[in-house]
């Protein structure tokens, strides 16, 4: 038998080395299945009536620690936060990981370079729905949001305005085309709503269903005989 010369190593000993290095190596790296994603999800708020729906995405998406918010809104977001809720914009922003001005064009959501999953803009102005649907993306907002269109990304309007005339008709169909979904706030009623937050909660549920994040909000629909009242 072959017998190691000094400084020389066994076989047995270089195995042991090998487990040793490895098990270094797996303590600092994680197998790609095993890493913890965190998913980016960017939130828009413009100037709409409805600005509680972009308060409530905010406040179920923080309950998340898995999902990490990057906030814009509007200054008139801003007006309507003030006008319709208890809330300061301060207390909005305060609910979100990062919060961008929708002024800073060169924020990183600016870029397609930048990883994300999606955009939500909640409410939708019909003037952003307007600056989106023509690409017009002067403002941080709407730049991201024409980034996920060009990248194929998701992107959610959540467009609130009644009675709708034409040329809103066509921005909302030129919007859907270049790949926006469109959800306006659509109040479902077959969930028998006792309040106003109900109908809200339902609807931000049935937008996180199209990232398939699902807080657990939406009152799914059993089928007609479970429903019916009258039989
Ligand atoms: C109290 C209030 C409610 C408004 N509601 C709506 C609305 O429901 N839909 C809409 O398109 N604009 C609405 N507006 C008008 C927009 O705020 C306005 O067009 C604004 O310029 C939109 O700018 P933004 O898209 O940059 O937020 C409302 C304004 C105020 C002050």
């Amino acid at each position: 038998m072959l017998m190691p010369e000094e400084g020389e190593f066994t076989s047995c000993e270089i195995v042991l080395q090998l487990l040793a290095s490895s098990h270094r190596l797996m303590q600092h790296s994680k197998p790609y299945s095993e890493q913890v994603k965190l998913v980016q999800l960017i939130i828009g708020m413009s100037g709409a009536s409805g600005v509680i729906y972009g308060i409530r995405l905010l406040q179920v998406l923080q309950q998340d620690s898995s999902i990490e918010t990057h906030l814009v809104m509007s200054d008139s977001a801003k007006l309507n936060i003030a006008v319709e809720t208890e809330f300061s914009s301060k207390d909005v922003q305060a609910m979100a990981d990062h919060v961008h001005s929708n002024k800073d064009i060169g924020a990183t959501i600016a870029s397609g370079s930048f990883r994300s999953d999606g955009m939500i803009i909640a409410p939708c102005s019909i003037k952003t729905l307007s600056a989106v649907a023509n690409c017009y993306a002067d403002s941080l907002i709407v730049r991201a949001a024409d980034v996920m269109l060009k990248e194929r990304r998701r992107l959610v309007l959540v467009p609130r305005e009644t009675p709708l005339h034409t040329g809103h008709c066509e921005l909302l169909l030129r919007a859907s085309q270049n790949g926006a979904i469109l959800a306006p706030p659509m109040p479902a009623h077959y969930i028998k709503p006792q309040s106003v937050e109900e109908l809200v909660d339902h609807h931000v549920g049935r937008v996180l269903d199209l990232f398939d994040i699902d807080p657990g909000l939406v009152k799914r629909w059993q089928g007609t005989r479970e429903n019916a009242n009258n039989e």
